[in-house]
């Protein structure tokens, strides 16, 4: 299993319910590292570029303004299979889809305040990675 690096978003509503200890918590517990970390306003122009590939689908509006109604904690998460591991660990897009235990399950409300966000490949989580972090900032 490789060692890979992923980027997670604990999005607005996880942050307002005062959860970023547990979804961390999570991520440790189950050997996933925070390798950065930077916690930041999004406007809608900075949402709308990080979900550019979204542009087409009929929820982009209602997700740029989601994620830019308050702050957002991005991070580095690195570890072994890191991409998938976090994406187990997350659950289903859907909360109402999402297996019991996961973080989605136990935290997000709806499809769109659904708790977290994570890269879903690695050559996607390069790319989002380089949306919040410059290489010096990002430790191993
Ligand atoms: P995320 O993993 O951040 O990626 C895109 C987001 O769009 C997704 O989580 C959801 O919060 C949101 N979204 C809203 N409606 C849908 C939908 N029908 N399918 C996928 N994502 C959706």
């Amino acid at each position: 299993m490789p060692v890979q690096r992923t980027l997670s978003i604990i999005k607005p509503d996880a942050v307002a319910k005062n959860v970023i200890g547990d979804i961390i918590r999570r991520f440790e517990e189950n050997g996933l590292s925070v390798a950065a970390m930077r916690m930041t306003l999004l406007t809608p122009a900075e949402a709308g570029r990080f979900y550019a590939v979204h542009a087409e689908r009929p929820f982009y509006g209602d997700l740029c303004s989601f994620m830019s109604s308050g702050p957002v904690l991005a991070m580095v998460l690195e570890g072994k299979n890191a991409v998938k591991l976090n994406r187990e660990l997350m659950g289903a897009t859907n909360p109402k889809e999402a297996e019991a235990g996961t973080i989605r399950a136990d935290h997000a409300d709806s499809i769109d305040a659904n708790a977290v966000h994570g890269s879903d490949s690695a050559e996607n989580a390069a790319t989002e990675i380089s949306f919040f972090f410059a290489g010096l900032d990002i430790q191993s």
